[in-house]
């Protein structure tokens, strides 16, 4: 199958005075048609980064500093910004992790999301996106949905806008979806109603999805393959079987024994000891190095070994990557 997304050698720095902070540092993935991949790390780790990168949405003193973004047959980063702007919001979407940056405040809720449709569907009538839309807001669960289209976001409360800004993204069916964080701030019911939606957009529509989050657990139930980012970089990627169950690289081993088990009344939650480094001055070998159980004198002097597995998977590291 052809990949609808593929990102090559991704590097994205910011030329800040205090020094260059390599954001995202050579990472690699793809995105098959219908599939949903998630990126996961702690926060700081690149994730919002690599996603402005791929729409075009990287401003100084921030710069792709090389590397490839494909989507489809179109070269991202060749294309004019009159080509990037018809294919955001309607070949590509994003659901960033402030909705604020989706949301106009001046605007009621039905005009910018019946303006989001006929920005790229000029001869639909004015009943026909409005009926749309108010499905949409149904779709996330807000009730009410004629009343709430009259609303200003700022009538609506923190969870009620990221819905607001999901249904947005939803509304053209796109090619993909990058969803930010998309349920961090909703409650658990409403989080099972907008995955099952997103869910069923993939699986009717064709809709590649990279869902974006540090919550290991809420990816692990829904996504078909995962890519763990630290410190910038992809240190390990795979199946979600594999990554969830047979995890390699120790940093996924943590995330995972960090995940909250249902069962376990009273447990102690493991925590994975030390900082991330500080992103302007990451030591010269491996960035995980200080908190890792497997360390060796060579994780501090070099940087680790990339190994890509016949089956897919991708792991950062010396020395797992020298056992297997
Ligand atoms: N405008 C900027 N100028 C300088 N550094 C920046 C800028 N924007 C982001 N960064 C740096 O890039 C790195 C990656 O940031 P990013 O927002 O991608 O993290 P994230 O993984 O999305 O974290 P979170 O989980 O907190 O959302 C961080 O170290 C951040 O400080
Ligand atoms: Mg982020």
């Amino acid at each position: 199958m052809k990949p609808i997304l593929e990102v090559e050698n991704l590097k994205t720095y910011f030329f800040t005075k205090e020094g260059v902070v390599k954001a995202v540092d050579d990472i690699s993935f793809h995105i098959n048609p219908g599939e949903i991949v998630g990126l996961v790390g702690e926060s700081g780790s690149g994730k919002t980064i690599t996603g402005f990168s791929i729409l075009g949405l990287i401003d100084s003193p921030g710069k792709i500093v090389s590397g490839n973004i494909k989507f489809k047959d179109l070269d991202l980063q060749k294309i004019s910004a009159k080509q990037m702007q018809d294919i955001r919001g309607n070949r590509i979407a994003m659901i960033f992790q402030d909705p604020m940056m989706t949301l106009n405040p001046v605007l009621r809720i039905e005009t910018q999301m019946i303006e989001t449709i006929k920005a790229h569907n000029k001869t639909i009538s004015q009943q026909d996106a409005y009926n749309t839309c108010r499905d949409a807001l149904g779709l996330v669960g807000i009730s009410s949905p004629d009343e709430r289209m009259k609303a200003y976001p700022h009538q609506f409360s923190g969870g009620m806008r990221q819905r607001v800004s999901i249904a947005i993204a939803l509304l053209n069916k796109p090619d993909l979806i990058i969803a930010d964080e998309p349920t961090t701030a909703l409650d658990v019911t409403i989080q099972g109603q907008v995955i099952f939606e997103m869910q069923k957009l993939c699986k009717e529509s064709g809709t590649a999805l990279l869902w974006v989050t540090h919550d290991l657990a809420v990816v692990a139930g829904i996504t078909d393959r995962i890519s763990v980012m630290y410190a910038g970089r992809i240190i390990e990627q795979g199946t979600t079987d594999k990554i969830i169950n047979q995890p390699l690289h120790p940093y996924t081993q943590g995330l995972i024994k960090s995940v909250p088990s249902k069962n376990k009344k009273g447990e102690k939650l493991h925590q994975i000891d030390g900082m991330v480094p500080s992103m302007f001055s990451l030591p010269k070998g491996c960035a995980f190095e200080e908190r890792c159980y497997l360390r060796s004198e060579q994780c501090k002097q070099e940087q680790p070994l990339e190994t890509q597995y016949a089956d897919g998977r991708f792991l950062r590291c010396l020395n797992i990557g020298k056992q297997t």
